[in-house]
């Protein structure tokens, strides 16, 4: 390995340590108060996912955070469970909904997870894959389709960056990455989001974006 190489796993490391810790830290405190409200889209895209579960359904909420989404698809009369990288966002999921069960396992571990593999009706990753590096893209995009059964639906969520991305800060990054405000994101774009979602086994359905979001409600092949 050279030492370009070496550098960018470090630096790729480096953001996933300091991403745990900022939500533990920081973001867990007052993430309801902060974030908690539901755009008409999120809202939107939740009832295309749960009228195609239906009740009794197994759900997947990967990246769940405080489970925000929960008290929806509870009233839907599906199952939930969630995982997080982050115990302090899960600790208050947890505080709210006592019942749900939940662990702290990264998206990038879910591939590697068997307990995890072909179990669920249907999946939500919302708002958080603009923390995978583009590097772990493919493998997180295959660990989240592996958790469903053959025609199970996703929803998930792409963040789009407004107009041209900011110079990069750090040398290490890649195009598409952003360092602001001491968190890092990335941006894919568009295609090549599509490219990997189509290579880890799902169909896109319905699309939309709204708030630099991009919606997308996928199907398990
Ligand atoms: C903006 S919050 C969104 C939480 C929830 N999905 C929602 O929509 O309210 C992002 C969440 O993704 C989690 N997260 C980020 N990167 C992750 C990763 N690689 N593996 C698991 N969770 C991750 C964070 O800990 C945080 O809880």
């Amino acid at each position: 390995m050279n030492a370009t190489e070496a550098d960018r796993l470090a630096f790729v490391a480096e953001r996933r340590a300091i991403s745990v810790q900022r939500y533990n830290e920081l973001h867990s405190v007052d993430y309801d108060e902060q974030w908690g409200a539901i755009t008409p889209t999120h809202a939107l895209f939740l009832s295309r996912l749960a009228e195609r579960l239906g009740p009794g359904a197994e759900v997947l909420d990967a990246a769940c955070g405080t489970g925000k989404y929960w008290p929806d698809l509870l009233a839907a009369g599906v199952s939930v469970s969630g995982i997080d990288q982050s115990s302090g966002m899960l600790s208050q999921a947890a505080r709210k909904h006592p019942g749900v069960g939940a662990e702290v396992l990264e998206l990038q571990s879910l591939e590697a997870a068997p307990a995890y593999h072909g179990r669920f009706d249907g999946l939500l990753c919302v708002d958080a894959l603009e923390c995978v590096a583009p590097e772990h893209w493919p493998g997180v995009a295959r660990g989240l389709a592996g958790t469903l059964r053959a025609g199970a639906p996703a929803w998930v969520t792409v963040e789009i960056w407004p107009g041209e991305l900011p110079a990069a800060t750090d040398p290490r990054q890649r195009p598409g990455e952003v360092i602001e405000g001491g968190g890092y994101h990335y941006y894919p774009d568009s295609s090549q989001a599509l490219a990997w979602l189509d290579a880890a086994g799902f169909d896109v359905g319905a699309q939309a974006t709204s708030d630099y979001y991009w919606h997308l409600l996928l199907t398990r092949r």
